[in-house]
């Protein structure tokens, strides 16, 4: 074990990267999923499946976030999620919608508006349109319970949403 990780070991309140630059409450829950494994680099497959739930996807970030967290290579963590089909790297539309279905959001109606989204742009949660606009993922839990119903459309975090506000955005952009 070098000595970094063995200092994280001992005191293992400190995350070395809880604060990720971004401020996307996001990584704090993978920060604490992570420290849940005690940084270990066997949890790898383990906490990139929960980095995927709450983004929606492994994003370059978010890869890189992981293989920081656990003084693991870059290429290592590609490897295993490029390996593994349940991962994806990419959501392959221009836009991206990933809408919350965590307990909260589900509460406030997040199931609505997926299955709006669903009918209006003829695809299920996973899929991309077929122009190639939008790709309609889901997450649990996006760190954002206090404006439930989240979404999180191109990136950006939409509190309070119906099943209109977000069809509006998808409108504007495409
Ligand atoms: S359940 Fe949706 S943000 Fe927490």
């Amino acid at each position: 074990m070098n000595p970094a990780s063995a200092s994280q070991t001992k005191n293992p309140k400190k995350a070395p990267s809880a604060n990720h630059s971004s401020g996307d409450k996001r990584f704090k829950m993978l920060d604490a999923t992570i420290k849940r494994y005690q940084y270990q680099q066997d949890a790898l497959i383990e906490i990139l499946h929960k980095a995927q739930e709450l983004f929606g996807f492994l994003e370059t970030d978010v890869l890189l976030y992981v293989a920081h967290s656990l003084k693991l290579p870059p290429s290592r963590v590609y490897g295993v999620a490029t390996f593994y089909h349940l991962f994806s790297l990419a959501p392959s539309g221009v836009h991206t919608c990933v809408v919350c279905t965590g307990t909260a959001c589900y509460v406030k109606g997040s199931q609505t508006i997926l299955t709006e989204l669903e009918k209006s742009e003829n695809i299920r949660a996973g899929e991309t349109t077929s122009d190639g606009q939008v790709s309609l993922l889901t997450a649990r839990c996006l760190g954002a319970c206090g404006i439930a119903p989240a979404v999180v459309f191109d990136g950006t975090v939409l509190g309070n949403q119906t099943a209109e506000s977000v069809c509006e955005w998808l409108r504007i952009t495409h």
